[in-house]
């Protein structure tokens, strides 16, 4: 498969913002869909490895539709959901926790203010990571947690054969039928964004993360990388 379907580099966020405002209405339903249901496992996962106490604070950065954020309030988290596009978050409006549209690049959050920040899935279309994961450090309190969810590439050889039909395949037509087939030819392809897990360790530490662990899910389907902005460290 051909990258064709990705943005040039300087188009990318609005790229990513317009595509999402077109998919809001239809993303849950296609969610549900294309990762048969497991999403839900993997996001209790995410919020769980966070590790943080009832009445904790985080930020769910490109929340979406909000569903990390009602698994984070089901464990006495509250939460503030952040996202680039404003259709998303209509799509989230029967979620009880305050939205904020804005770029996770330039995050309206006070320095040292949060206790955690979950991402599922988000972190593929940020066009500048590396400068995510330095604001996300700054926004966090000393000790605060990351926890990153996002798909992966898996390593056996079958669940990589199906993995791969399924995801460039199944998918795309799975979003042709429901929704706007493009987002979904986009989506197997912005597997070219994913960092590899060597990467993203090295861009988590180059910002002053610490305690960086990577776990895969259903054998390399999915991941969730958690990080902790150490207790001696400057804002
Ligand atoms: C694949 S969706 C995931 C939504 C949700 N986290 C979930 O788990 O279902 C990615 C989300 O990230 C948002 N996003 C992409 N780039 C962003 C950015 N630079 N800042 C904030 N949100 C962004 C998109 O608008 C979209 O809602």
């Amino acid at each position: 498969m051909t990258d064709k379907y990705l943005p040039k580099a300087e188009q990318k966020t609005e790229f990513v913002r317009s595509m999402f405002d077109g998919i809001a209405h239809r993303y849950d339903l296609v969610n549900r869909l294309m990762t048969l249901g497991l999403d839900r496992s993997w996001r209790r996962s995410a919020i769980r490895l966070m590790d943080l106490d009832r009445g904790s604070t985080i930020v769910d950065l490109g929340c979406g539709t909000g569903d990390l954020i009602r698994e984070a309030s089901r464990v006495g988290l509250q939460s503030i959901g952040i996202d680039l596009s404003f259709q998303m978050l209509v799509a989230a409006r029967n979620v009880n926790a305050p939205f904020v549209q804005a770029d996770a690049s330039q995050l309206p959050i006070a320095t040292g203010s949060i206790d955690g920040v979950v991402s599922g899935f988000a972190l593929r279309n940020f066009s500048d990571q590396h400068t995510v994961f330095a604001e996300i450090y700054r926004a966090l309190i000393p000790g605060g947690r990351l926890s990153i969810l996002e798909v992966d590439r898996p390593q056996q050889r079958w669940i990589r054969f199906g993995h791969r039909i399924w995801f460039n395949h199944v998918v795309p037509r799975i979003g042709a039928l429901f929704s706007v087939a493009a987002a979904y030819r986009y989506l197997p392809q912005s597997i070219a964004y994913l960092p590899s897990p060597q990467e993203l360790e090295t861009m988590l530490q180059s910002v002053g993360f610490a305690q960086i662990d990577r776990r895969q899910l259903q054998r390399g389907l999915a991941q969730i990388v958690t990080a902790t902005k150490p207790m001696m460290s400057s804002c």
